[in-house]
């Protein structure tokens, strides 16, 4: 929803789910090392709990959920652990796509994709295209996404399309801008959950959490459980948002 929208909305909170809840997934590495495993352990088992985060979307009416599986920052790390990492959604890709087009729930990913292998691009396109008439809930993957990066390109298609004369400087307006993002025709998050005790944003979803709610969890994310999922969506409803406006 664009801020306008947001502004003008008379949900003053309570009651309602929330319809899209996004996650940073944090802690795969410190829960290896308080298990005495490697972080490539960990991160198996961080990829587990996604499938309790998916439960956890369905089970409470949740529309949409997005999750920062690898940003564009992770692109520094150690080239064993990236290698990992993508071997992962390698196979996740390859594994869960089936029970996701069977459960109903549609698959897209947002982020660089050019940045990504040839066969990864290729299995997230077929798993798309796949899952497109899915409606019960609407997985987002943030994969090699950067919320500074989205914001940069924005600019420079706009920026592309007022030098061809398509659209005029004047047009830019929080809407168009909106639809330049990855996310375009996706409903801003309502709520953030961030796991392991970071309270920080990283370069996630910045211009789309303007009027979100956030929570910080202390759980690490292989932790993580449709319950601690049913709590963190009751807690979101105790919360009264007012979009800026006056009670
Ligand atoms: C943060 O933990 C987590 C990541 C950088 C990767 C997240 C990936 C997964 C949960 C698994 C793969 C996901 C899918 C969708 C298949 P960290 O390594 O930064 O942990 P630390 O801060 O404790 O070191």
């Amino acid at each position: 929803m664009s801020a306008e929208a947001a502004a003008v909305s008379t949900d003053t909170g309570g009651a309602s789910a929330p319809s899209h809840v996004a996650i940073i997934m944090d802690g795969n590495g410190r829960w290896a090392q308080q298990h005495g495993v490697s972080r490539s352990k960990g991160h198996r088992k961080g990829a587990d709990a996604v499938r309790e985060a998916i439960e956890g979307a369905v089970e409470n009416g949740v529309e949409f959920l997005t999750l920062y599986a690898f940003s564009t920052e992770n692109w520094n790390r150690p080239e064993d652990e990236v290698r990992d990492l993508m071997g992962l959604l390698r196979m996740y890709l390859k594994k869960e796509v089936r029970t996701l087009a069977k459960e109903g729930v549609r698959l897209q990913v947002i982020g660089r994709r050019d940045a990504l292998s040839d066969d990864i691009r290729q299995m997230i396109e077929d798993a798309e295209r796949r899952t497109e008439h899915n409606r019960r809930l609407t997985l987002i993957i943030a994969l090699s996404y950067g919320s500074r990066e989205e914001l940069t390109l924005a600019a420079q298609n706009l920026a592309q399309r007022v030098a061809a004369g398509e659209i005029n400087a004047s047009d830019i307006d929080e809407k168009t801008f909106s639809a330049a993002l990855y996310t375009n025709k996706l409903p801003d998050p309502d709520l953030i959950i961030r796991t392991s005790g970071e309270q920080r944003l990283s370069n996630f979803l910045m211009w789309q959490a303007a009027y979100s709610e956030f929570l910080f969890l202390p759980t690490l994310w292989p932790d993580f459980t449709r319950q601690i999922f049913a709590e963190a969506v009751e807690e979101f409803k105790n919360r009264d948002r007012r979009y800026g406006a006056r009670p």
